[in-house]
């Protein structure tokens, strides 16, 4: 059989593929830093890098090593056993963020989830809530995944609709309003407090000076947890390690997963300390890959890399060095710029049936690759990895985009 063109390997992903993504014309093989290369050898900067999984650049060397290593030697015991790896990781990351334990899943979703199940369970074991009367407040706009569970938070009638029956116990407020909060913290029966330091997939909405701080003072005024769904801002991709460290914040539990392996394997975990994560007991909530060998080493290679390279302080210089300059550029398309770090969005203002995602098609062609979420909003959110002669070039990608439209 001949080489397949482009066009064949997207004709065959729809002939046998679920319709549940809608993905840009472009069929990947390769990756390396900041660079993507199409099956037609064309070369790109990644500036969505796997929705900041990659945030250690493509295939970086040293957790590729890491993980062709670790997968010649033990792959997966289940937990049913003891593995050699999983608890240096697990002090590893404890010591890292300051918790007394973790506990690991693979997807950013079973994170939440997990998060979830702890709130609930201190809820009754700890706080003294009646049984199933427990409540966990969120906030509209917000993802944190695609489970029955998670879509029963959330307000985007895409990730709901024709899903239900929903899972109760979930007060929605809007985001950014500690009005709102308090007056949802009330209810006695409130235990914890679900919530994005930047809301990543909504089109990074960043929320105002002090929210964090405040919301999370009002927890502890009212006995509630305060957990922060890092999966997205974590590992450095707003400029600070954490998000919550922004505001000097530290979560009751703390979610992580995307780039807790550079995007080798799926890798998330929960952190809390003892009075929370004690009160699920053996038997009571666990994972088939959760914790396994493979996951534990790659995890620990890819934050070193972030921590040896100093890829937060990088995001830092370069977010700011493309925001002020994606502001000067002259397009009426261009509605506002906002981020932090290397989370960064650009709305689009449709002008003459013109959209983001044509836009988006437009930079493909010059060479950047980036994506709309909720069509008017494009997130320009490159590997952490990236270079100033890398972002000066890709800044001037983008503009000569914009500018191409001609208004
Ligand atoms: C804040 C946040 N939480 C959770 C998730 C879900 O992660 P996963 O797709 O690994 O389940 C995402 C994914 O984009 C996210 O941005």
């Amino acid at each position: 059989m001949g080489k397949l063109s482009a066009q064949d390997y997207m004709a065959r992903e729809d002939r046998f593929g679920a319709h549940n993504y809608h993905p840009l014309p472009v069929v990947l093989e390769r990756g390396e830093g900041v660079f993507v290369w199409d099956v037609e050898g064309k070369k790109y900067y990644d500036f969505l890098a796997a929705y900041s999984a990659v945030n250690q650049g493509h295939c970086h060397p040293k957790i590729v090593a890491t993980l062709t290593e670790q997968a010649q030697k033990l792959a997966l015991t289940s937990r049913a056993y003891y593995n050699n790896v999983l608890g240096e990781w697990e002090e590893y990351m404890t010591k890292l963020f300051g918790y007394d334990k973790m506990l690991p899943m693979n997807s950013g979703a079973e994170a939440d989830e997990t998060a979830l199940k702890l709130i609930r369970k201190w809820a009754y074991k700890v706080k003294g809530v009646p049984k199933n009367e427990a409540k966990i407040v969120v906030c509209n706009g917000n993802f944190h995944g695609r489970t029955i569970t998670i879509i029963s938070m959330s307000s985007d009638p895409d990730a709901y609709n024709h899903y239900g029956p929903y899972t109760p116990g979930f007060v929605n407020i809007p985001y950014n309003d500690l009005a709102a909060l308090e007056e949802a913290f009330q209810d006695k029966n409130v235990a914890g407090f679900l919530v994005e330091p930047i809301q990543a997939e909504a089109g990074v909405y960043i929320p105002e000076d002090g929210f964090l701080r405040k919301a999370w003072e009002l927890c502890k005024k009212y006995n509630v947890l305060f957990a922060a769904d890092e999966v997205q801002t974590g590992f450095g991709r707003t400029g600070k390690f954490l998000a919550c460290d922004y505001e000097d914040v530290r979560p009751d539990l703390l979610i992580l997963g995307k780039a807790a392996s550079g995007g080798m394997y799926p890798v998330s975990c929960v952190l809390a300390d003892d009075e929370i994560m004690l009160t699920i007991k053996p038997g009571e909530h666990g994972s088939t890959y959760g914790g396994n060998p493979i996951a534990a080493r790659v995890s620990m290679a890819a934050i070193d890399v972030l921590l040896n390279e100093k890829l937060t302080e990088n995001s830092m210089v370069m977010g700011e060095y493309f925001r002020s300059e994606m502001r000067t550029v002259k397009s009426e398309m261009i509605e506002i710029v906002r981020g932090k770090g290397l989370l960064n969005a650009i709305a689009i203002k449709s002008i003459k049936g013109k959209t983001a995602w044509d836009v988006c098609l437009a930079m493909k062609e010059n060479g950047i690759l980036a994506k709309p979420t909720h069509e008017h909003i494009i997130r320009f959110t490159p590997p952490l990895v990236i270079s100033r002669e890398q972002m000066t070039d890709a800044i001037g990608l983008i503009k000569k985009t914009f500018l191409e439209f001609g208004f």
